[in-house]
């Protein structure tokens, strides 16, 4: 980054209305008040979303943002022709050894997605996303930026930024320490490039440019909406010119919300082949349910070789389990995977189990696995009810029945027990959920998918106890790539 002269920063503010936030990660960074930059290095720890993108050979790339707990925003002229590619995560300062930056996370990249209508040559669509190898867990030192996916939002009227990046100085060389500058819209002064108005953005600024290495690095505006203020990605930094001295292209995030959300949501399904819930006709249907016998417990298919069911009442000996799908397949099982802590108690803690088939399922109309994620998943906190397929006698087919969730509290007064963290409570309706593996989760109407989050453990005094699938999600991701 190559300021010309020195600055002063300024702070801006943009209002927004109440209620139009649809974060892509409600996680993302918030302050209830502003600091003051005044200077080029970026005050340490602001900004804990900045990512270092490095190849194999350990070159120092592109910047990067964390939008997500497992993906990372870049451009995609980064992401082209490299093979490898690593994140730094909470890094301020480059030349800082692992030694003594003990809170420096580094990973490795194990998917690169560039736009598929990327366009090297006239740099359009330069945006990417990099699938992490693991979970990132937030702390202070690193935590995602905001990325609003509301239509209401509009880029457009946001007209002063800053820009970060380990990017060329002044000097010629890359920046040891992360700088910052102010950039503000420059509306038709991008001539070096036929700019497309409504997903790129021109910045610039009399006092400095981005630069070289900063490509991939993030236009950052702060937006108060509500009583917080957001550090909201705009723009990623994509294009310039040669001597870092006049206007920079940026590619324009949220022209490309809708991508984004998408590449995640497909990237966090456990299977992605997993069924729709609804056929063209809206009729409702669950191709994922299977009976497991002789227990008659309920369960789903969550993968093509494994089914998801609760632990208890499984016969000790395999030869005797059999998974049935409803239109009349039947399976053996070559393996079961009960939770290693199930506990045969009262409370049936951790009631789950995996059963390994003997066969792949061809996914069909009729049968196919359910969806489970278990990253862009809202957390049960924040779910009210639940919904649940029941066998209607008046359609005579399928009909899904809204289940209320109780609070922990009220329902351990009901059962006269300790619900646990990883137990939902729902209210018993009329409904018939008797059926030990009954499942519940979120009808996603959007995405015509139902997302597993739950399914019966047991019943007692008018509620339900619920297995929360969510909690397991490491577990089961572990037993399904292992086995
Ligand atoms: C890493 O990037 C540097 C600088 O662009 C390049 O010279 C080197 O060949 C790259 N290494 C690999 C393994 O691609
Ligand atoms: C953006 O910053 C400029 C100074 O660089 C200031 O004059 C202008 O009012 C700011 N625009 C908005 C919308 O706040
Ligand atoms: C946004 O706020 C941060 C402090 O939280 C400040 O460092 C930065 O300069 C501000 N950016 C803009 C464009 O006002
Ligand atoms: C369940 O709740 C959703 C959202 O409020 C609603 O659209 C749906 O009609 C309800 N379904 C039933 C069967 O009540
Ligand atoms: C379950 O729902 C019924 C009927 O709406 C209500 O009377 C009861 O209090 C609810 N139970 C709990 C534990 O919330």
């Amino acid at each position: 980054m190559k300021p010309y002269v020195s600055w002063l920063a300024l702070i801006v503010l943009v209002f927004w209305q109440d209620g139009m936030a649809q974060l892509l990660d409600g996680n993302c960074i918030v302050s209830l008040r502003f600091r003051i930059a005044g200077g080029h290095n970026t005050p340490q720890g602001t900004t804990p979303w900045m990512a270092l993108i490095s190849n194999a050979t350990h070159h120092d790339l592109c910047g990067g943002t964390l939008i997500h707990s497992r993906f990372i925003l870049t451009a995609a002229h980064c992401i082209k022709d490299n093979k490898q590619l690593f994140v730094r995560l909470g890094l301020y300062d480059r030349s800082c050894p692992a030694s003594r930056c003990t809170e420096v996370a580094n990973f490795n990249v194990i998917k690169s997605i560039s736009h598929p209508q990327f366009d090297f040559l006239y740099f359009k669509n330069d945006i990417g996303i990099l699938k992490l190898d693991r979970q990132v867990v937030y702390n202070a030192r690193i935590r995602p930026i905001c990325i609003f996916l509301g239509d209401e939002f509009n880029s457009l009227s946001i007209h002063n930024f800053s820009a970060y990046g380990w990017g060329e100085t002044n000097r010629g060389s890359l920046s040891s320490v992360l700088q910052t500058i102010h950039l503000s819209r420059r509306e038709g002064k991008c001539d070096f490039i036929d700019l497309d108005s409504e997903t790129q953005i021109c910045a610039g600024d009399d006092k400095g440019d981005t630069c070289t290495g900063d490509s991939g690095g993030p236009l950052v505006a702060n937006i108060t909406y509500g009583r917080y203020v957001h550090r909201t990605q705009i723009g990623i930094d994509s294009f310039g010119s040669t001597y870092c001295n006049s206007n920079g292209v940026y590619t324009n995030v949220w022209s490309f919300r809708q991508w984004i959300k998408d590449t995640i949501w497909e990237e966090s399904l456990l299977d992605k082949d997993c069924s729709d819930t609804r056929l063209k006709s809206g009729s409702i249907r669950q191709p994922w349910a299977v009976y497991i016998l002789p227990s008659y417990a309920k369960g789903a298919l969550i993968t093509k070789r494994f089914v998801l069911t609760v632990a208890i009442n499984l016969p000790a000996d395999i030869q005797k389990i059999k998974v049935a799908a409803l239109g009349g397949e039947t399976f053996s099982v070559v393996s079961v995977h009960n939770h290693p802590q199930f506990t045969d108690d009262r409370i049936l803690t951790n009631n789950i189990a995996l059963l390994k088939l003997d066969k792949s399922v061809q996914s069909s109309d009729f049968f196919a696995p359910i969806c489970f994620s278990s990253r862009l998943q809202k957390s049960v906190n924040t779910l009210t009810f639940l919904t649940v397929f029941i066998r209607s006698w008046e359609y005579l087919g399928l009909k899904q029945e809204n289940a209320t969730i109780v609070d922990r509290k009220t329902c351990g007064i009901t059962i006269q027990m300790t619900v646990e963290d990883n137990q939902i409570c729902v209210n018993k309706t009329s409904a018939d959920f008797n059926s030990n593996g009954e499942i519940f989760g979120v009808d996603d109407r959007l995405n015509h998918k139902f997302i597993l989050h739950g399914i019966k453990s047991f019943h007692k005094n008018g509620v339900v106890i619920l297995t929360n699938i969510q909690s397991y999600a490491d577990w089961i991701r572990k037993i399904v790539d292992v086995n």
